[in-house]
């Protein structure tokens, strides 16, 4: 049976750094057989969760008429979850963080229960904020009640440092730990 990952980029950037990461984890699941569909924030509009309670009541029951549902949706349909945020402030981007917000969604009847999260981020500054970011991410996990892929040596996801687009490139520690964490899922995958 094929094994199927989503990988979402949070950035606002498109083909950026965190792009660039979420490429070595998943060239690590490809060659492995697993399928991966990619899914870039910037190229979604992703509105704010408005607390209106709705899809608590009834799952799926959201008003709001946007990218959400049909992201969220392919979310519940994957094995495993790969998911990448830039730092933007210390954390994940309002993109991402307006994502897990509407994933209230899923939640009412825990849909993402088991499924293989694993968490990467992208910071300018080599002590930029990563590991809250990637923290935040493993955290959205958690509540899901999915199972976290650690990247191996003690991390519990992948961190990579650069500025401009194409800057982690020279982040060789950065990329392999991303290489790790594909791995981990992987294996996480295929024991499940
Ligand atoms: C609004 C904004 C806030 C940022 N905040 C941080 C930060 O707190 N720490 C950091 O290390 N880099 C920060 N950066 C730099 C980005 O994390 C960095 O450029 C990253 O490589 C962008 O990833 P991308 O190319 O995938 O968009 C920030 C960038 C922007 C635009």
């Amino acid at each position: 049976m094929t094994i199927r990952v989503v990988a979402i980029n949070g950035s606002p950037r498109k083909n950026g750094n965190t792009q660039l990461m979420l490429d070595a984890a998943v060239e690590t699941m490809k060659s492995d057989g697993i399928d991966v569909e990619h899914i870039s924030l910037a190229e979604h509009d992703i509105r704010p969760c408005d607390g209106c309670e709705r899809c608590n009541k009834e799952p799926w029951a959201c008003p709001i008429e946007d990218d959400a549902a049909k992201i969220l949706k392919k979310m519940v349909a994957a094995d495993g979850i790969l998911m990448g945020s830039p730092v933007y402030f210390g954390g994940v981007t309002a993109q991402m963080k307006a994502l897990f917000d509407r994933s209230a969604m899923p939640y009412k009847e825990m849909e993402l229960k088991d499924k293989v999260g694993g968490a990467l981020s992208c910071g300018g500054g080599a002590h930029g904020g990563q590991e809250l970011t990637i923290w935040q991410i493993v955290t959205f996990f958690t509540m899901h009640d999915m199972i976290v892929a650690n990247s191996s040596g003690g991390l519990y996801g992948a961190m990579g440092v650069g500025n401009d687009r194409g800057d982690v490139r020279n982040d060789l520690e950065g990329l392999k730990s991303a290489r790790n964490l594909g791995k981990r899922m992987v294996e996480l995958l295929k024991s499940r």
